[in-house]
């Protein structure tokens, strides 16, 4: 008999404001999870029938919109969308005590992570960090979803992440490296990842910290790059591109990986710089294979906190 849905909300969680919300545990029932919405998305059509959310975007996004809104739709719910600074006009914690009293749940794409970290603190209903200056842990979500479908056990994998130690490095670091997988992230000098993030995520799971990228990349399932000019720091590009020059994921590069090694970004993907036309096309880039798990990845984690 089919598992009953409501046994998939967890008590533990309430909100993703980080990655680290979600224990071990509730990590790898969402997991599960993600795999059962994507195989049968039919059973969860209702599961938020009548559920409304707020969704945030001080920042352009493509995939993370559409595919939340896609989510919540196809989950039964429906969502409205506000662009634009959260708390311009007033405090971030008044724009939460108002969200909350017409809303079920609050999904936020913000420039700060203190505004994430105040929407949680003082709504009562869940709030998702869709990205921030700090984490990406969505996108951390369709991540390791897609390096399980690809490899089956994630214990084990070696994942380099080649560029600049920003948001979706720390969340691949925090996620990724507490199901098993070692995360070797290599970066210029001066742009490795947050030094308290990386010691969070090595006391659970098996992290390097290098600039050197071939050491990185070296014997690894899965090679992952980003932009090297993450949203909010255009006038640093011109700088960036020339600093990033060698870190640059190309046939060269990508050679170092295990012979059925794949290629992973989180996308947008600015090609000629962090990464080649060539292995941004090869046979095996799982890009849009990512893109994809957004939409069960979420589902699972609107099903787990809400449903
Ligand atoms: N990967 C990702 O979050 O894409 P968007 O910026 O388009 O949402
Ligand atoms: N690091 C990038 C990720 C975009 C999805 C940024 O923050 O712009």
């Amino acid at each position: 008999m089919a598992t009953p849905i409501t046994s998939f909300v967890s008590p533990h969680v309430r909100h993703l404001a980080s990655d680290l919300d979600l224990d071990s545990e509730s990590l790898l029932n969402l997991l599960e999870l993600a795999a059962q919405v994507k195989r049968t998305p039919a059973r969860f059509a209702q599961t938020l029938a009548g559920r409304y959310l707020a969704l945030l975007f001080e920042k352009p996004s493509l995939r993370t919109r559409m595919t939340f809104e896609l989510a919540i739709k196809q989950l039964g719910g429906d969502a409205v969308v506000s662009t634009g600074p959260v708390g311009g006009r007033e405090p971030v914690k008044d724009v939460a005590r108002n969200l909350d009293r017409w809303t079920h749940g609050i999904v936020a794409r913000v420039f700060s992570q203190a505004t994430i970290d105040e929407l949680a603190a003082w709504s009562s209903v869940p709030v998702i960090n869709a990205l921030s200056d700090r984490y990406h842990p969505c996108q951390a979500l369709a991540d390791v979803q897609t390096l399980q479908e690809r490899f089956g056990a994630l214990d084990g994998l070696k994942l380099a992440f080649i560029g600049d130690g920003n948001n979706v490095a720390h969340s691949l670091m925090l996620t990724a490296a507490r199901l098993g997988v070692h995360v070797a992230v290599a970066t210029p000098r001066g742009y490795e990842p947050d030094a308290e993030i990386a010691a969070q995520a090595a006391r659970a799971g098996r992290i390097t910290v290098t600039n050197d990228p071939e050491e990185a990349a070296a014997n690894a399932h899965a090679v992952y790059t980003d932009v090297w000019t993450s949203m909010g720091q255009e006038e640093e590009a011109a700088e960036r591109a020339q600093v990033f020059a060698k870190f640059q994921v190309n046939d060269r590069l990508f050679r170092q990986a295990r012979p059925d090694g794949v290629f992973m970004h989180c996308l947008p993907a600015k090609r000629g710089l962090e990464v080649t036309d060539g292995v941004m096309e090869s046979p095996r880039s799982v890009v849009f294979d990512q893109a994809e798990n957004r939409l069960h990845a979420q589902k699972a984690l609107l099903v787990t906190l809400l449903g």
